[in-house]
Parts: C-alpha cells; structure tokens; sequence
C-alpha cells in the first residue's frame, strides 16, 4: 500500500473516502462539508452513533462511497489511528481519500498514517487465494509530507517486524532469519555481522551453546552496527531470537507451544527498529545483537541440572530449559557490554508470568534505575505504545542462588516470575543504564481491531526507534 499527501482539491472519482465522526455526531474537522450526504435518520437507522470502532459506508456524489469512522468521544493521537485502521479495511477500491488528517490536532498525520498502513496489514505469504481487492493507494489530504514520511517509516518497520514473527518457525531456521536481518539491514546501509555456529563456538557463548544444543539447526547471532559520523550517543539493543520454544527437555505443554513462533519477536523488534533508525537517519549510534536458536528436544539437549558457561558474568545451572530466553539473552547482553553503549536495552518474549501480570495488550519494561524507565515509557508513549513499569525488586535475587553454580535460571516458585527473570537478565547487563522490555502479552495480537491486525504486532519498534529520537534530541 502506497501513502500519499494530497490537497483538498484531490480527485474523488472511483475513490472510497474517509470521514471521521464523533460521538454525538458531530462531524470531525475536515468532514463537514461531505456531511449532508447521509441524514441524522439514516446514521440513526443504521445504529451508527459516532463511537469509536463503528463504521457506516453510504453512496457518494462523485466519490465511489463515504465511509463515516467513529472516533469516540475525542480527537486523539490513539483514537485518529484506531479509526485509520477500522476504516482501511471496508475500504473495497484500489484508491481511498482520507480527510482524518484534517482534525488540527498534533500528529493527526502520523497517526492516520499509522493507522492507515498498520491496520491494512495483511499477513498472505501462505494464503492461496490472493485475489483480495486492498486500496492500493491511500491520499491523505491535509497531511504534511515530511511527516507523512517518517510516520511511513515507523509503520513500515513495524510491519517489518510483523512479517518475521508471523512466518511459520519451519521457514525461518536461524541461518535464514539471520540472513532475512542482514539483507533487511543491507538495504538501508548497514553492514550486518553474522556469526555461525563455528563462531560462536570459538567466542565461547556457551549460553546460547546450551540452549541450541538440542537442535539440528545451528544457531547464529547477528550484529549490526548502525554508526552515523554524527552520532550523539550510543544504544545497544539485544532481542531475544527464539525461532521456536518447544521448552526443550522441560516440554511445553502442546497449547502452551502453539504461538511459539512468536518467540523471537523481540529479535524482530530490535532489527526493524534499526532498521527504521537508519532509514530516518537519526544520529545516533545503534549497536544490535540478536542470537537466534530453536529450543528443541533432542539427543544433545541440554539437561536439567546441567550448568552453562556464558561470554561473561555468573555460570548458570539450569534447572528447567523452558526458561531459555535468559540464557540466550545473558550472552547477548555480555556482547553488548563490550560495546560500552551510553544505553542498553534488550527486548523479549520472555515470560508468561509478564503476560498474567499485564494482560495481552501492555508490554512490561523494567528499569536499571528510574530515570531509564521514565526514558523508555516516554518513548512508548510518543510512539503511542502501552508499557508500564515493574519494579527490578531485589529482594527476590536470592531466590536465584544455586547449590553449585553462580545462579540458576529459574527461582522454584512461580511468583513474581516476570521480576525473577528481570533480576536474572540485571546479572549480565553491567551497571550502565539498561532496561528490559518484556512483551510476552502484546507480542501478538489477539484480534483485529484499530490499527492491531489478528497475529503478530510489531511491539516496541515504534517505541525503540522513538527512543533513538530522544537521544538525537537530548544532545
Ligand atoms: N517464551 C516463553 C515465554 C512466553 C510465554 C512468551 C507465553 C509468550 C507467551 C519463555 O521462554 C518461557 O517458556 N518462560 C517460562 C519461564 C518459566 C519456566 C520460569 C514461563 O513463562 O512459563
Ligand atoms: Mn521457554
Ligand atoms: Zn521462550
């Protein structure tokens, strides 16, 4: 789908176009004079009042047909890319016009933008029948075209993101995502490091040895290094890259595996979040490590009660394979120390206990200190993202205490699970500012609604690349 600025004037023949409501039924700005095509009575027979999340379609003088969108109650950021992305999809022609930008509000392009190309996200790789008619072409009249393009790109590189995760774990062995990362990188300029299995051997990750231990395919990890000559400051981003959680020897239950796939959307997120940093050209340096394995059963699995060697930091018994993410995380974040960022930050499907504490719909983010939360919830909530903060509590560290290791990966209670793997992860990612993102619930969206697309959802890329904003602002 293409996004474009158009002018009052633009050509509505053959178009659908685009009219915000608000509840009550008042038109929003920008709509009042397509307005009197449909009477009170008729928005009344059809039981459409305005609210957020209806949609009515009624014929159009010169336009192929109106589609009035309820915002609800406000003109918002949030409620403008909602109503973007219900209407894109009654959208049944190639061209549509949308007048949602003309609200005056802040940010009322980037959100219509947003809300346009993420809720007309369609995942179709495998679908056979492709003959499904999407508008081709979205006008947005009123919008600002510098604007209209970075919005372009944050909702592109979530898109990017959304592609990774939906693939089928069968299509995406780490040697292929690796590649899929380095040419996805490569096509904005940045020189993307992969390491094999060999590699990896000799730089003696042997946390992430430990978990692909049980696989047939050999992981790898892949470093890209965005480095800007005018870069201001320095982030590192590390994503966990599960390309599939069976549990390992400690066997996940087979509803529990279903959705397992998605278990390196935090790989995805850092990737495309780079990504999106380069093509907007921020000035600041981007250092991101994604290690990528399966988390299979096999002959050579990783045992319980085995113990593994990371890069750096505290040996590790592993007394249950299902929590693998910390492991592969505690040799990303041990490379990404060598780096010395001013800022690190890894993001990860890491428990289902972050999952109960939130619910589906808000990511947890935890907190080297408060001033790097504070960072990160306003970068969420410039990006329009739920994230909330969870406390790094201390006090539960010495539920980690091993009997003949440094620490173990699970705490043997199920409590607080989501803090336990934070402190965990704090072991390895050095005394700089570092925040952990765990988006085990918003991962992937459980309906289609606004500009959420049933599947994969792209989390925290828009917040990350938001981020990387802040620091090229700061300086
Ligand atoms: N990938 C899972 C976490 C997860 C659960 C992500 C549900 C998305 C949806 C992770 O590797 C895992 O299995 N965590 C365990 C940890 C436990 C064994 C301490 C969990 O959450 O049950
Ligand atoms: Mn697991
Ligand atoms: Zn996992």
């Amino acid at each position: 789908m293409e996004t474009r600025a158009a002018e009052h004037d633009v050509a509505l023949e053959g178009a659908t176009l685009i009219a915000g409501v608000l509840e009550g039924l008042s038109a929003a700005p920008g709509s009042e004079e397509h307005f009197d095509v449909v009477s009170p009575a008729a928005f009344a027979a059809a039981g459409f009042e305005g609210k957020a999340g209806q949609i009515l379609s009624v014929p159009h003088d010169t336009a192929d047909a109106i589609l009035f969108v309820g915002l609800g109650g406000e003109i918002s950021f949030s409620s403008l890319r909602a109503a973007s992305g219900n209407a894109i999809r009654e959208v049944k022609t190639e061209r549509a016009v949308s007048l949602l930008a003309l609200s005056g509000i802040e940010s009322a392009t980037r959100a219509v933008i947003e809300g346009t190309i993420l809720g007309g996200y369609q995942y179709r790789a495998y679908k056979t029948d492709d003959d499904a008619l999407d508008a081709a072409l979205v006008e947005v009249v009123g919008a600002a075209p510098a604007e209209l393009t970075s919005a372009a790109v944050l909702a592109q590189s979530t898109i990017l993101a959304r592609d990774w995760v939906n693939t089928p774990a069968k299509d995406k062995a780490p040697e292929v995502l690796a590649q899929s990362f380095a040419s996805a990188a490569a096509d904005v300029g940045v020189a993307a490091d992969v390491w094999d299995a060999a590699k990896i051997r000799s730089e003696e990750l042997g946390a992430l040895l430990g978990v692909a231990a049980g696989s047939r395919r050999d992981p790898r990890v892949v470093i890209l290094d965005y480095h800007p000559e005018d870069a201001v400051g320095h982030l590192a981003l590390v994503g966990k890259g599960i390309t599939f959680d069976s549990g390992g020897l400690s066997i996940k239950p087979s509803s529990s595996m279903e959705e397992m796939k998605d278990d390196m959307a935090g790989a995805a997120a850092v990737t495309a979040a780079t990504v999106g940093i380069a093509r907007l050209g921020l000035p600041v340096r981007v250092t991101t490590i994604t290690p990528l394995t399966d988390n299979a059963v096999g002959g050579d699995a990783t045992r319980p009660g085995d113990v593994l060697r990371p890069v750096a930091g505290p040996t590790i018994e592993v007394l249950n394979t299902d929590a693998e993410g910390r492991l592969i995380l505690a040799d990303g974040l041990g490379l990404a120390m060598r780096y010395e960022p001013d800022i690190t930050v890894d993001v990860a499907t890491l428990t289902g206990a972050a999952a109960v504490a939130l619910g589906k719909q808000v990511a947890a983010v935890f907190g080297s200190g408060p001033d790097v939360s504070a960072r990160v919830l306003s970068a969420a909530e410039q990006a329009g993202e739920e994230f909330w903060e969870m406390p790094l509590f201390r006090g539960y560290r010495k539920s980690l205490d091993s009997n003949i290791a440094d620490i173990k990966n699970i705490s043997g209670t199920r409590y607080g699970g989501a803090i336990v793997a934070a402190l965990f992860l704090a072991e390895y990612a050095g005394e700089g500012p570092w925040a952990h993102l765990d988006i085990a619930g918003p991962a992937r969206s459980q309906e289609t609604s606004g500009e959420f697309v049933k599947g994969a959802s792209g989390v925290a890329v828009r917040t990350l690349i938001e981020l990387a904003k802040g620091m090229a602002e700061a300086d």
